[in-house]
């Protein structure tokens, strides 16, 4: 089950997501990939993977999967700066939106999860995470208006775009669900939530993550907040994410043909 953690606007926690639902699901014995599909490498730095010869970067340029194991289930692809070149390399390719997708075939039956971090972008990374992905996921801040547009340019591109090409391979994309990050009792909240829940209904995940400054704390630390702070609001509602990712995805087939 590939998955890919979406929105346009920066800054929303998908980094943070990624992150600490990965380390959850592995932790509840879900053998998981996490790939850093961001140039940032924000995900590589923040789970703690300091040196590496390779990174995802190869992944598109040479079908190479570059796969740090940090621990049995959890598993990482990084990615640095370099990851910013393959749009120039890619530009002619004819098979440039699906790299990650003939890639990622090789190994997608080794996982019960590949989550995927994705730039702030509607790019040539973010349509080869798309492409490769099974379901995908949107991360909204709460609060925040310009994050709801950031997820609503996705639906467009979603729907126009992915769909027909993934039926032309006999393939379909589904929406797992809508994660708000960082909730306030604020009015302008509750008002975008209240859109949110009009718009995506039940897609809405019933786990929200609170703002938590122990999720802020294992970031400087470079380990996940369910390691940092165990007992922490942050490890917690992502542990509760990771069961209700779980119950979303039990008896979903994967839609891509391993090799
Ligand atoms: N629930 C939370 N509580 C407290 N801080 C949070 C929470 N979620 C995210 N943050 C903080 O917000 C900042 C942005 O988060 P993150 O890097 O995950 O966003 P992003 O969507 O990946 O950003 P980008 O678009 O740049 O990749 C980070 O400093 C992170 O520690
Ligand atoms: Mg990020």
């Amino acid at each position: 089950m590939i998955i890919s953690i979406l929105n346009m606007k920066g800054g929303v926690g998908k980094t943070t997501t990624t992150l600490n639902l990965g380390y959850a699901l592995a932790q509840q014995g879900y053998k998981t990939l996490l790939i850093d599909n961001d140039p940032q490498g924000n995900l590589t730095t923040g789970i703690g993977i300091e040196e590496y010869e390779q990174t995802v970067t190869d992944t598109y340029l040479n079908g190479i999967l570059p796969i740090h194991q940090l621990s049995e289930k959890l598993h990482v692809i990084p990615a640095d700066i370099t990851l910013s070149t393959v749009y120039n390399e890619l530009s002619n390719k004819v098979d440039a939106n699906f790299r990650l997708f003939k890639s990622l075939k090789a190994v997608n039956k080794d996982y019960d999860y590949i989550l995927i971090d994705n730039r702030p972008d509607a790019g040539i990374l973010a349509s080869n995470s798309i492409l490769a992905s099974d379901q995908f996921m949107y991360l909204v801040k709460s609060g925040d208006a310009y994050s709801l547009n950031g997820i609503l340019t996705f639906e467009e591109i979603i729907e126009e775009q992915v769909k027909p090409l993934l039926e032309l391979q006999g393939r379909n994309i589904n929406l797992l669900g809508v994660l708000i990050n960082q909730t306030k009792n604020t009015n302008v909240s509750q008002h975008i939530e209240d859109q949110l829940v009009d718009y995506f209904k039940e897609k809405v995940f019933d786990t929200k993550v609170r703002i938590n400054s122990a999720i802020q704390e294992a970031v400087v630390l470079k380990i996940s907040v369910i390691e940092h702070a165990p007992k922490s609001n942050g490890a917690l509602d992502f542990t509760t994410l990771a069961h209700e990712v779980v119950k979303r995805t039990k008896g979903k087939k994967a839609t891509i043909q391993t090799a």
